[in-house]
Formats: structure tokens, sequence, C-alpha cells
């Protein structure tokens, strides 16, 4: 089956860069403390779409390209570190274990996301280093995961109660989407098909957007504040599988093999489930 074999073959490679990310200089309990969250079993959902990009155009992605896949998954990383803290959602636990801040406190917790946050930046500037492509695209994960993207959706949420739909949509496309937009459209970046940019703009939107949903779906704890609160669940599903016919037409007019990335989309926009072991058959 398409996901199947070349979800395993990227993930394989995506836990072999970031498996020597943190630096083994860094201080003990602080790199325990990234590695942690870094290392513990997620599904790697924006590496696989910045490198399927790739992929998807025939070509075959280098070390600098797993250099960016790795740092686009610390930023993930430190996000979920910080998103969990107490003074944010005060979530105790996360995939199936405590959270950072349960094991290691909360000053670690903190300088732990903030670790992450700049190593991913020393990865890019690394790549930006190798080839002036890879500035373009540290330029634009710093604008998607900064004050006016990931960090504004964020902030967003604890600034008043929220009621609105469209503000809904608003903060899922900010805190969740723009992540993800950016993993497909530095993947477009890295191949230099600039003709195509704005065609992974969209697909990213809709895809960050719908993944929120799915997110909220499964999240059993039912957040009063979330858009499928809102709209329910029914409503919501009725959302997922128009964006996946979406994503699925704005895929069909590039010139690319898009199989891979339907299937991912496929298989994340409708999971059931978020454990990692019923992704990958061995
Ligand atoms: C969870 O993201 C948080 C959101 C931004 C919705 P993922 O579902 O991609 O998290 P992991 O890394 O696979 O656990
Ligand atoms: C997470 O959103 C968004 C970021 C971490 C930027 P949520 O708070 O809705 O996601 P979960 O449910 O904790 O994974
Ligand atoms: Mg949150
Ligand atoms: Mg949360």
């Amino acid at each position: 089956m398409i996901f199947q074999k070349n979800y395993k073959r990227l993930l394989d490679k995506i836990e072999e860069t970031l498996a020597s990310a943190v630096r083994i200089d860094t201080p003990k309990k602080l790199r325990e403390s990234m590695n942690y969250t870094l290392l513990s079993g997620g599904k790697r959902l924006r590496p696989l779409l910045y490198l399927a990009v790739i992929e998807a155009y025939g070509y075959a992605p280098d070390k600098s390209d797993f250099d960016v896949a790795s740092a686009i998954e610390c930023v993930h990383a430190y996000s979920l570190i910080h998103d969990d803290l107490p003074c944010m959602d005060d979530d105790d636990f996360r995939r199936g274990k405590p959270t950072n801040h349960k094991v290691f406190g909360e000053a670690i917790a903190l300088l732990s996301g903030d670790g992450l946050l700049t190593l991913a930046f020393e990865l890019l500037a690394k790549a930006s280093l190798m080839d002036g492509k890879y500035a373009k695209i540290m330029h634009k994960i710093a604008e998607s995961v900064g004050a006016c993207g990931m960090i504004a959706g964020q902030s967003m949420e604890f600034d008043g109660e929220i009621t609105d739909t469209k503000r809904l949509l608003c903060i899922n496309g900010l805190k969740t989407g723009k992540l993800i937009q950016s993993a497909f459209v530095c993947g477009c970046l890295s191949t230099q098909k600039s003709d195509d940019l704005n065609i992974w703009q969209e697909i990213g939107y809709k895809f960050g957007q719908a993944f929120q949903i799915c997110d909220d779906l499964l999240d059993e704890r039912k957040d009063e504040n979330s858009l499928v609160a809102k709209i329910g669940r029914t409503e919501a599903e009725k959302i997922l599988y128009t964006v996946e016919a979406e994503i699925e037409s704005l895929l069909d007019k590039l010139n690319i093999d898009g199989q891979f990335i339907k299937s991912i989309a496929k298989t994340f926009l409708f999971r059931s489930t978020d454990s990692i072991k019923e992704y990958v058959t061995t």
C-alpha cells in the first residue's frame, strides 16, 4: 500500500536525523527534557509533508532537506511543550505519557521549548549556508511560527471568550495551520518550482484547518472553545470530506505524482487514534 511503504521509509530517516539533533554537550537534564518530547512517538506529519512534496516532483531529499525536516519537527515539539504548560492548556498527558513539565518541572520544560526553537533555527541556518534557497525556507518558517503566525493563534485563544466561527477558523489556521502550511510551501521552495507556490499555499491552508478539526474530534476533553464544539461533530466531519476532495483536485492541477500526499491526507485527516503503532506495520 502506497501510504505504508512510503511512510515507513521516510519515518525511519526522520527518526534517525532527529535522534542526533540535540547536541550531546547540552546539559544532561535539559537534553533529556528536549529529547523526551522530540523523540516520543509523534506522527512526524510536518517533516513528512515537507519531504513528500520534494519527492512528488521526482527529487530525492538531500542532507539539508533532512535538516529542514528536523527543524520543522523541533518547532512542533517546542510548541507542544509550551502548549501543555500550566499557564497554557495545563495538560498532564500527551501521547499517552506525562507531559514534559510533569516529568522535568516547569522551568526545565520552558527552557527545553526555548532550546528546541533555537535549535530549529540553527539547523535552518546551517542549511542556508549550504544553499541560498534554504534562506527562503528559513524566512517562511520564521514568519509562519512567529507572532503573526502560530504564536498569534496561541495568544488569541487566551484573549477572552471565543464564540465566533470566523474567529475560531482564524485561530485554527494560525495556531495549527501555519506550521503545516509552511511544510508544504517549503517543500515547494526546496524544489524551486515557484510557479506552484500559490497552489501549495492553498493546499497547506486547507490541510491545516482540517487537521485541527480532526484533532478536536479526537480530543476527549471536548474543549468548549473549539470549532467542533461550536458547529457540531456532523458538520465538522462534513468539512473533512469536503477539504479532502478539494486537496485532491488542487494536487491534480500540479505536474507531480500526488498519490502519496493524497494518502497522507486520507490517513491523518480521518484518523481515529494518534498512536503511531497503528500507522506502521513492520
Ligand atoms: C498535535 O499535533 C497538536 C496540534 C497542533 C493539533 P500532532 O497530532 O501532529 O502531534 P504528534 O506530534 O503527532 O503527537
Ligand atoms: C495545539 O493546539 C497548537 C499548538 C501546539 C501550536 P491544541 O492545544 O488544540 O492541541 P492539543 O490538543 O493540545 O494537541
Ligand atoms: Mg492549546
Ligand atoms: Mg493543547
